[in-house]
């Protein structure tokens, strides 16, 4: 995620990192605490059940996108191919991972574009980066190299922090976002990278224009961890290994406040039940990062397995298809307002 020196070794790392069981989040996200109230008459077949959605002025078949992951080094944009060619067979979103590395090196990920040309694709670029002098002319680039419909911001304080090559002065990041969301030619996200984002800052966001907050809560990939172990004085940072906000308060909370506004889950959605409670807390789209990569390359870190990652898709769809049935909802209209219960994380 966050590139100050030549990027290529750590974004391979991290790639075989995310894998390893340390990089999960010790505190889970908080989908168990949200209690989804059974029906017991249906009323609907479950093969009628209809989960597509329009995000990002495309249809999708499924609220679902996969999370912003990597890109930048061959390894990288191998497995981006794979995942543009399975987000576009599955009729699901792509988010790649920060495109700063890449676009330093003067090479590009257009391919992506041909390889999936009916389903959103969400660009991305680090806050930090967007903050610094050449940062709107980057993200104007990253746009453009993808033919992107979105870009995602990420806000990664702590995980800089941590990082053995980090940065630590965020300064001017809300004013850049500022100018990125006047100055880009599509709509922008924030996210965060496992830490979540907060009422409050969701707030700030929304009030510079940002058109989507994705929450990006604690309780999935854990980059504290990912990068502590990649550090030799990691005792230092031993006590804020799972700072953070879990995905469920994050959504409650945003969702409440301000329903009218676009929010996107992530963060620990292990499933499709999962899934299905983020958009009953009030998201339009979820993704997920670390579970997708382990689909596709296995505990091994092997060369993408498309057949795996495809069945892991419509799994992940099968199970939000059942949640709806089995919430008596034939569509996500009216999921949404199917009956249920959350009890707030302490
Ligand atoms: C291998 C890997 C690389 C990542 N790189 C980026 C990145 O470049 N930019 C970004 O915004 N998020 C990045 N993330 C964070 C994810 O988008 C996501 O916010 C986080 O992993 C939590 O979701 P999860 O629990 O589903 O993995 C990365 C995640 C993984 C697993």
């Amino acid at each position: 995620m966050s590139e100050k020196t030549t990027s290529a070794d750590r974004k391979d790392a991290h790639i075989a990192l995310a894998l390893d069981p340390l990089a999960m989040a010790a505190i889970d996200a908080g989908f168990d605490n949200v209690r989804l109230d059974h029906c017991a008459i249906p009323e609907c077949s479950l093969e009628d059940i209809d989960l597509r959605t329009e995000f990002l002025d495309h249809h999708l078949s499924a609220p679902l996108f996969i999370g912003s992951m990597t890109g930048g080094t061959a390894r990288a944009n191998g497995i981006n191919r794979a995942l543009a060619e399975l987000a576009e067979t599955a009729g699901i979103g792509l988010a790649v991972g920060s495109q700063r590395a890449s676009l330093e090196a003067g090479s590009s990920q257009h391919d992506l574009r041909a390889l999936a040309p009916s389903i959103p694709l969400i660009g991305n670029l680090g806050g930090i980066q967007l903050a610094k002098a050449d940062g709107i002319d980057l993200a104007k680039r990253a746009v453009d190299d993808l033919q992107a419909d979105a870009i995602a911001i990420h806000l990664n304080p702590l995980q800089e922090v941590v990082q053995p090559e980090g940065e630590c002065d965020w300064r001017h990041v809300l004013a850049a976002i500022e100018q990125a969301v006047v100055a880009l030619p599509c709509r922008v996200i924030v996210k965060e990278v496992g830490a979540g984002i907060g009422l409050a800052v969701a707030r700030r966001l929304f009030d510079v224009g940002v058109w989507a907050v994705d929450v990006a809560g604690l309780g999935g990939t854990n980059w504290t961890r990912i990068e502590a172990a990649r550090c030799e004085d990691s005792g230092l940072f031993s006590p804020f290994l799972d700072w953070g906000m879990p995905t469920v308060t994050c959504l409650q909370k945003i969702s409440i406040a301000m329903p009218e506004r676009v929010l996107l889950a992530s963060g620990g959605v292990r499933h499709g039940l999962d899934a299905a409670k983020a958009i009953w807390l009030g998201a339009t789209a979820v993704s997920l990062a670390g579970p997708v990569l382990k689909a596709l390359v296995g505990p091994e870190n092997g060369p993408p397995d498309l057949i795996a990652a495809s069945q892991a898709i419509a799994d992940l769809k099968a199970q939000m298809e059942l949640t709806l049935f089995l919430t008596g909802s034939k569509d996500l209209a009216d999921f949404r307002s199917a009956p249920g219960s959350f009890t707030p994380i302490t």
